[in-house]
């Protein structure tokens, strides 16, 4: 790597982790790493306890009613996975040949979108995509709008991938539970984990999805689903998810069928432990001024950027409501050469392209190229910001060079 090497991609995935990640895998993968729940020798049960670990800590996090209903996935993309085709099995198992209707936002990424759009090709759901206004801020009455009698799930993102803007997530669930009140409201919280307060009581959320290598700084994955009374009642009976992975849990079953309470239900396979005993570790490290000081460089990112000729920036021009995320282009440059001139001439790492959010950059007009994408995290510095403002000023200065 460069020595200037400069890492402003943290919404891909945080870099540099924490210290402690590394040490945790390596101690884990030393004296830990037996199968979690499989077996009940010394090892395994060590390996167990890193996992169980993991699961209370991130159901603190989201104040979920109990660690059981966190269901431990290899990533977001799993989760959201998980959590969609649980539901549209379970509702087509229940419709009698009624199509479930789905209600998503057009600043969903593509985990979210194409998932729905493959069941919808498949003719095994109804979907409606809500517009979002130019700033990427998606209005709670228009999502309400969008529900009808048969929608069965509405699925909306935290925060956009894109361009960073924070979603008014209680206020989509007012406005949805006042016209449909028990349909499952499922929130993508991919960019908001770790640097926002995510609480699935407060805001009455039923399926939520995290990812561990973003805001909590652990390895990649990693991830989370949790799963509410709603989706997947204590009874464990007339659940409105189903599981989509069989297998072996570690819990005693001796039979064929997978077992029926959380989270073993909806966990089959061998859990990623060493990269929960990263988590764990990564989360241990977590504080309110790292936040204070990613938003810190975004101000200074978001001012810098506006005040350069022949640079746009998009989505909201203050740090309010917004993510460590902010998107720019320079005129006349495609978005993926600023990315690479940026990378191989300036040694400075950001995301050209549409970010696998291709809606939202129709909404925001930058279809066919996107944008440039800056995310600076806890660990960069005020150097490091100005380094990169002055490449894109020298890039803007002479854009027919590119
Ligand atoms: N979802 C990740 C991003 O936004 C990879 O870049």
């Amino acid at each position: 790597m460069h020595p200037d090497f400069v890492y402003l991609d943290n919404a891909a995935t945080s870099w540099p982790k924490p210290d402690a990640v590394a040490v945790a895998m390596s101690e884990f993968l030393s004296t830990r790493a037996g199968n979690p729940g499989r077996g009940g020798h010394a090892l395994a049960r060590a390996a167990a306890e890193t996992v169980e670990i993991a699961r209370e800590k991130l159901a603190a996090l989201i104040n979920a009613p109990t660690p059981k209903r966190v269901v431990l996935t290899h990533g977001c993309t799993d989760a959201i996975n998980q959590a969609i085709q649980g539901v549209i099995h379970s509702a087509s198992k229940c419709a009698g040949g009624k199509k479930p209707h789905i209600v998503t936002t057009a600043i969903e990424h593509n985990a979210v979108l194409r998932t729905l759009h493959s069941f919808k090709c498949d003719g095994l759901l109804e979907m409606t995509i809500v517009p979002c206004d130019s700033e990427g801020t998606m209005s709670p009455d228009r999502i309400a709008d969008a529900c009808t009698p048969c929608t069965e799930l509405v699925a909306v993102s935290h925060a956009s991938n894109v361009l960073g803007t924070i979603q008014p997530i209680h206020e989509i669930m007012l406005a949805v539970r006042a016209k449909c009140p028990e349909v499952l409201f499922m929130v993508d919280a991919a960019q908001t984990a770790g640097h926002f307060s995510v609480d699935v009581q407060r805001d009455d959320i039923d399926l939520l999805t995290l990812a561990g290598h973003k805001g909590l700084r652990g390895p990649t994955g990693t991830g989370a689903l949790y799963v509410g009374p709603r989706a997947y009642p204590d009874c464990c009976t007339n659940t409105r998810m189903c599981c989509e992975r069989r297998g072996g849990t570690g819990a005693i079953a001796p039979g064929l069928e997978m077992p029926t309470t959380l989270p073993d239900a909806l966990e089959a396979g061998t859990a990623n432990a060493v990269g929960f005993a990263g988590l764990v570790a990564a989360m241990g490290t977590l504080c309110e001024s790292q936040h204070r000081t990613e938003m810190m460089h975004t101000k200074r990112l978001l001012d810098g950027l506006l005040g350069i000729p022949n640079v746009t920036v998009y989505g909201k021009e203050t740090t309010e409501g917004r993510t460590p995320v902010v998107l720019f282009n320079i005129k006349g440059m495609c978005a993926r050469d600023a990315g690479k001139i940026l990378d191989e001439q300036h040694h400075i790492a950001v995301r050209g392209g549409v970010h696998c959010a291709p809606e939202l950059h129709n909404a925001i007009g930058t279809k066919s190229d996107g944008g440039v994408r800056v995310s600076p995290g806890c660990t960069t510095t005020e150097d490091q910001i100005d380094c990169f403002l002055e490449a894109v000023r020298s890039m803007a200065s002479t854009p027919a060079m590119s």
